[in-house]
């Protein structure tokens, strides 16, 4: 049995020595160094309550259901082992059976914990030894000019800078913590500074720090006389500035162009300082400008970040919702507030899978967060995010929008908009849950619609095309029972199921009693009822223990396939998501079960066949729940 959970875990949790050498790939030297470092004891002991029992720690093991301890954990060799499942292995065997980490995940992990940066690239590749450089070379150039620009503000040069600053009501701890500073007002300060320390004109120009003129090839300082924010990544390095000036000049901001370190569609101001301020970040406010970010920080909400100038894009959206699983976007309440509103719509709806949340916020015309929440206060600005409209509240709204729901016309116009935007939703329970609401709202049988977005997802309809309201106004009967033609490699709702159990099996607590709600006759749907019914009778909490008594079945390759495919979502959403698909399940046999009944009665009684009494009493209740 040990055998085979090992043999089936290596090939589960590819770890790097099974795969073939590769760019990107952590040198063994520095996971040597990291486990020197961290202990065991320590990383297990924070999810694990032990228990010092002579020389090694003991506790309940996490893996598998015990009422007396059979886990142990030695500080001398570093080392896990349960005698009950068998389970063991070292600090980062832990962490990627625990919190279900891929290898490198764990080895980042366990890298932040000491403060320790992961070196990514083949140590003997001179090409990523390059890059490195000119990104260490960037980084250290920037640093240098952060703290230039932080020096100046304190200098008497900057006193308007610093009145400017006080008037907009920044706190001298919210400008430390944002590490803001001041652009002197120079042509060739910072150029100066920075050139006395040995760095090359060039390299302060590619960096976006001196403005090159084309005609002479002078260079100059680009921020000049400003307010300076520096921008940094995710992990607090300083990769551009944004300047703001003190009066009405134009434009009133100035940003680093894009640079070797610097790219404007991915990176988020205020998102490293919203991580400082809450590891366990949970939500994040996407707002409009740097101020805003400052301001809200000042005011205790501490997990603003805006895009840098530019609309939010699906780049932005799949990094915040790696790290959090709800975004709240905010936004003015004018025309242009709704258009960008719009925008944001249309790039977060292929990035809706279940468990993450987008919620819409829109702010009194002629108010931005940073003077709202100033007017307004804390409490009141976090009761409106608390209120923002969810996606499909705000979905709904806007396709219904100047039409008159009452008139067939603009209730097929409705519905086709809503069907667009259904169309870029992935599979879930999103999904399923909007159809039935576009199906009582335009009162359209919901079969219809699903036959229709199946149809143009198997045809790949042009997007106008695929959702013509004649298609749903036709006569014709959509064709009963499944639908056909899933795009290859989606799951289903019942493979989502299975897909989050195989990941945590532990979740299988959550689940209900009797298993009923489990739909035994879709695609995956008896294995799920037997991966439910075996995690439960072993009490294995373990993805490999699991895998391994599907081993050598053809089940057991559909469960491999589900581990190896991401979840992409953070771990507190798991149990959350697969309540609502339980309940999504159990509605839809609440919906189908009478819907059939009924059918057949009434069939019956067409036949010619007299019903009995009962019979006639039964369809009268299913008629009355229906109609209600
Ligand atoms: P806003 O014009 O809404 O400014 O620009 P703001 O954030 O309210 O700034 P204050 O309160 O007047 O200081 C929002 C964002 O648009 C980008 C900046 O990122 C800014 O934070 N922007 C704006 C520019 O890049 N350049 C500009 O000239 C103006
Ligand atoms: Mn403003």
């Amino acid at each position: 049995m040990c055998f085979f959970v090992h043999d089936l875990g290596s090939r589960f949790f590819a770890t790097q020595d099974s795969s073939p050498p590769m760019a990107g790939q952590i040198p063994q030297r520095f996971i040597d160094d990291l486990l020197a470092r961290v202990d065991v004891v320590e990383v297990v002991g924070e999810r694990v309550a032990l228990k010092k029992s002579g020389r090694n720690y003991s506790g309940l093991c996490p893996f598998h259901q015990e009422k007396t301890p059979s886990f142990t954990v030695s500080q001398d060799k570093q080392f896990y082992h349960c005698f009950g499942c068998g389970a063991h292995g070292n600090a980062l065997r832990f962490l990627m059976e625990y919190d279900n980490l891929r290898f490198p995940e764990a080895v980042e992990q366990l890298a932040s914990r000491q403060g320790m940066e992961v070196p990514r690239e083949g140590a003997d590749d001179p090409r990523a030894q390059a890059r490195e450089r000119k990104r260490q070379e960037g980084v250290n150039l920037l640093e240098l000019a952060a703290n230039f620009f932080r020096e100046r503000l304190r200098m008497t040069e900057a006193g308007a800078a610093r009145a400017y600053l006080e008037r907009r009501g920044l706190s001298a701890e919210v400008q430390a913590e944002f590490g803001i500073g001041y652009a002197p007002h120079d042509w060739e300060a910072l150029k100066r500074h920075l050139s006395e320390r040995g760095i090359p004109e060039a390299v302060q120009v590619e960096y976006g720090l001196l403005v090159q003129r084309e005609d002479s090839g002078r260079t100059y300082d680009r921020f000049r006389d400003r307010v300076v924010f520096p921008i940094r990544d995710f992990k607090g390095r300083t990769i551009a500035f944004g300047g703001r000036v003190l009066g009405d000049a134009k434009p009133k901001y100035l940003n680093s162009p894009e640079s070797p370190v610097f790219h404007k569609g991915r990176e988020l101001y205020g998102l490293f300082e919203a991580r400082q301020a809450n590891r366990q970040l949970e939500r994040v406010l996407i707002v409009e400008g740097y101020m805003d970010v400052v301001a809200l920080a000042q005011f205790g909400i501490r997990n603003a970040v805006a895009t840098l100038g530019t609309a939010t894009s699906e780049e932005h959206l799949s990094r915040l919702f790696r790290l959090v699983g709800e975004v709240v976007f905010c936004f003015d309440g004018d025309r242009a507030g709704r258009q960008a509103a719009n925008r944001a719509l249309e790039t977060v709806l292929p990035l809706m899978i279940d468990g993450r949340q987008a919620r819409f916020l829109f702010l009194p015309e002629g108010e931005d967060p940073d003077s709202l929440v100033r007017r307004e206060g804390a409490d009141a600005f976090a009761d409106r995010i608390t209120c923002a409209s969810p996606l499909s509240e705000f979905l709904f709204e806007q396709a219904s929008l100047g039409r008159d729901l009452a008139r067939v016309e603009d209730r097929e116009r409705f519905a086709s908009q809503v069907l667009k935007a259904l169309q870029r939703l992935p599979e879930g329970v999103l999904k399923s849950m909007l159809l039935a609401e576009l199906a009582k709202r335009s009162g359209v049988d919901q079969a219809r619609f699903e036959a229709l977005l199946t149809l143009s997802a198997a045809y790949e309809v042009e997007r106008d095309g695929g959702s013509s309201p004649q298609a749903f106004e036709s006569r014709e009967e959509p064709s009963k029972g499944h639908i056909p033609g899933r795009a290859a490699g989606a799951l289903g709702l019942v493979g989502r199921t299975l897909q989050l159990l195989v990941h945590e099996p532990r979740l299988v607590e959550r689940l209900p009693e009797t298993l009923e709600w489990c739909p035994a006759d879709e695609p995956d749907g008896a294995l799920c009822v037997e991966v439910i019914e075996l995690l439960r009778a072993g009490g294995y909490r373990s993805p490999q223990v699991l895998l391994a008594h599907f081993h050598g079945r053809v089940e057991g390759q559909r469960l491999v396939e589900l581990a190896r495919r991401e979840l992409l979502i953070p771990r507190e959403a798991r149990a959350n998501e697969l309540d609502g698909l339980v309940e999504h399940f159990r509605q839809q046999r609440l919906r189908r079960t009478p819907q059939s009944e009924i059918d057949s009665l009434l069939a019956r009684e067409r036949n010619g066949e007299r019903l009995t009494r009962e019979d006639r009493q039964r369809l009268k209740e299913l008629l009355t729940a229906l109609s209600r």
